[in-house]
């Protein structure tokens, strides 16, 4: 069967060229491919490594993604405490196991199996990207909402490519 889906998968990014998305020491932990298929824009990822940032992150939209090979675990917040700073559980998406992700979750690919990759759908953009960053100051975590400003470049020539308004 990972046959199978391993020939869908090279169907599916035939004739489109991916670019990485680095890290922050430059190297690359994410290989994307734009897709479009029967008017679907969707991407398509091969994970190299974990997330790099330390920081949970939302998405400017609802989000799905799908392990079509391989799994992840996916880290999210369950809530915020000024005593434990983030509250948060790991969920394991394993193949074929859609991860629905809204606007208002925070999350991140807390550990993924070398050379998964997922299709990864998203609605209209209606809120922002960025990291949600604690700090323990004195005995207390204080929160922050950051949104490099690289980083939001980088992603918003991701979303001009990729969203219709
Ligand atoms: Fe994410």
């Amino acid at each position: 069967m990972p046959h199978l889906r391993r020939s869908f998968l090279r169907w599916l990014i035939r004739d489109v060229v991916p670019f990485d998305i680095p890290a922050e020491d430059g190297s690359p932990y994410l290989r994307r491919w734009v897709v479009t298929k029967l008017g679907v824009r969707f991407f398509v990822h091969h994970y190299l490594k974990n997330d790099p940032e330390p920081w949970l992150h939302d998405h400017p939209w609802w989000a799905v993604g799908i392990p079509i090979i391989g799994s992840y675990l996916e880290e999210r917040l369950v809530r915020l405490c000024p005593v434990h700073g983030r509250v948060t559980k790991k969920r394991y998406i394993g193949t074929l196991r859609p991860n629905f992700i809204r606007t208002n979750v925070f999350h991140k690919i807390a550990a993924v199996n070398s050379g998964t990759w997922t299709l990864f759908f998203h609605g209209k953009r209606t809120g922002a990207f960025g990291f949600l960053e604690t700090e323990l100051k004195g005995d207390r975590w204080e929160t922050r909402y950051h949104q490099p400003k690289d980083f939001v470049l980088e992603y918003s020539r991701n979303l001009m490519e990729t969203d219709d308004g």
